[in-house]
């Protein structure tokens, strides 16, 4: 049996969800499932934008035979080669094998990778700006790298301003039979796991997603199909405007974080005494064991709020591993900007403040301040004096930083395939440095505009 969702006359849903994954990626809890979009165009010629993962394979083939009726499937516009979306790729070539991919050439290139097709598959190759006509529509394809892969392109349907955006705009959740955004209150149910998505899946490249947008901004964009998630047609600007925050590590709102470490419960109650004096200060605040919350939820967390307070004991000597772990995580998403403060605990060496400082202190433009509370055991009625000097060095934080003098800025050198940043100060790249994310030479990169 087939279960399809129509778009718009000519295009049609023809993905599926998945509630049975525990684990995305093998790594991110999704409880409230996932789906994998897949999009048929039915024109004068019929498109197939990607594939589905293995899971929901044989509900996806149905909706395309469905869908179909009988006409050949002409095209299958391949924009990312993770497998949730790319490992039906064999299946389709089963069932379709006069198909025509259409794709980059760095996506052909991952497709061999991926699977052995020789040479039965007929490929057409494109690059930046280059149009397929299908009959009534018209698709320009667009390169986004590392958005979330090297391989990323996105396409751009001119004749109904619909963008196929790839993993872009998308969001964990199963779409339990709406399609479209606006069919569901989305700001209040949705957009902590779009947030949770985003930060963990595409959070670390923050400049490609930033040079995306700007591509983006130049196109009369109606409608937005990503290939996780619900189809924007309204408030897409709202959307966007989260997007344009989270890649610009910007906190959405005022409040702060404490993840904390407690194994015995001495850190976590002086983690409740400074959330409840901060609370008094009128200061939003929000909470988390980190051996019980998932750090992708912390993650996600941080990207919302402007300030965390680490609480953590001491453990072998070093910080405790969930919170280790929690830190090390936070500095491979790249966050950024945010004001930080720490709690330490250890019954005979103290260490975890001092390391935890240095985890952090790895992380672009963060701001640390200087009063760690520092815990023998057990917090003693004596030390709340030092709960109140932290939550008054935290609130008055909030107020503006005064106008610190300036470091001169390095010059800033951006790779004009991947969108990667590199600091640099002499006038040309060292002849053997090389884009760590798409391997690119100096000749690719150009200086970035002030
Ligand atoms: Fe949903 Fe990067 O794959």
């Amino acid at each position: 049996m087939y279960c399809t969702k129509k778009i718009t006359e000519d295009l049609v849903w023809v993905g599926a969800n998945d509630r049975r994954l525990a684990m995305f990626e093998g790594v991110y809890a999704v409880p409230d499932g996932v789906s994998y979009n897949s999009y048929l165009l039915k024109d004068e010629k019929t498109v197939l934008f990607d594939t589905v993962d293995a899971a929901v394979g044989p509900l996806f083939f149905e909706n395309i035979a469905h869908e179909l009726g009988g006409r050949a499937l002409d095209y299958a516009v391949i924009h990312h080669m993770e497998p949730d979306h790319a490992a039906t790729l064999d299946g389709l070539l089963l069932h379709y094998p006069d198909v025509t991919v259409v794709c980059s050439q760095k996506i052909k290139n991952m497709i061999g990778q991926f699977f052995d097709f020789g040479d039965k598959i007929r490929y057409q190759i494109v690059a930046e700006g280059d149009v397929l006509e299908t009959g009534r529509h018209s698709l320009t394809f667009v390169m986004a790298p590392m958005v979330h892969w090297p391989e990323v392109m996105v396409s751009f349907d001119t004749t109904t301003g619909t963008l196929f955006s790839a993993d872009a705009f998308g969001a964990f959740g199963a779409l339990n039979g709406a399609i479209f955004a606006d069919e569901v209150d989305f700001w209040r149910d949705y957009l902590d796991e779009a947030r949770r998505y985003y930060t963990n899946i595409v959070g670390k490249y923050g400049p490609q997603v930033q040079a995306l947008l700007k591509k983006a901004a130049g196109l009369d964009i109606k409608m937005i199909c990503p290939l996780h998630g619900f189809v924007w047609r309204e408030e897409i600007g709202r959307f966007v405007e989260y997007y344009d925050k989270w890649s610009r590590y910007e906190p959405e709102e005022a409040g702060v974080v404490i993840p904390y470490a407690s194994v015995y419960g001495h850190t976590e109650i002086a983690a409740e005494i400074l959330s409840s004096r901060l609370r008094e200060k009128g200061i939003k605040t929000v909470m988390y064991d980190v051996s019980v919350t998932h750090a992708s939820y912390i993650i996600a967390a941080i990207f919302r709020w402007s300030h965390a307070v680490f609480a953590s004991t001491t453990y072998n000597a070093g910080v405790f591993v969930s919170m280790e772990e929690l830190l090390m995580d936070l500095k491979a998403h790249n966050i950024q900007n945010r004001t930080v403060a720490f709690i330490e605990n250890g019954s005979w060496a103290p260490t975890s403040g001092r390391l935890m400082k240095e985890l952090v202190s790895g992380c672009k433009n963060m701001r640390i301040l200087d009063e760690t509370l520092t815990l023998k055991s057990a917090l003693k009625e004596a030390q709340l004096a030092e709960i109140d000097a932290l939550a008054e060095a935290i609130a008055a934080s909030f107020a503006p930083a005064p106008a610190a003098e300036e470091a001169p800025k390095k010059k800033v050198w951006v790779c004009s395939v991947c969108g990667y940043e590199h600091e640099y100060d002499g006038d040309e790249l060292p002849a053997d440095f090389r884009c760590p994310l798409c391997k690119r030479g100096p000749e690719f990169f150009k200086v970035k505009e002030a």
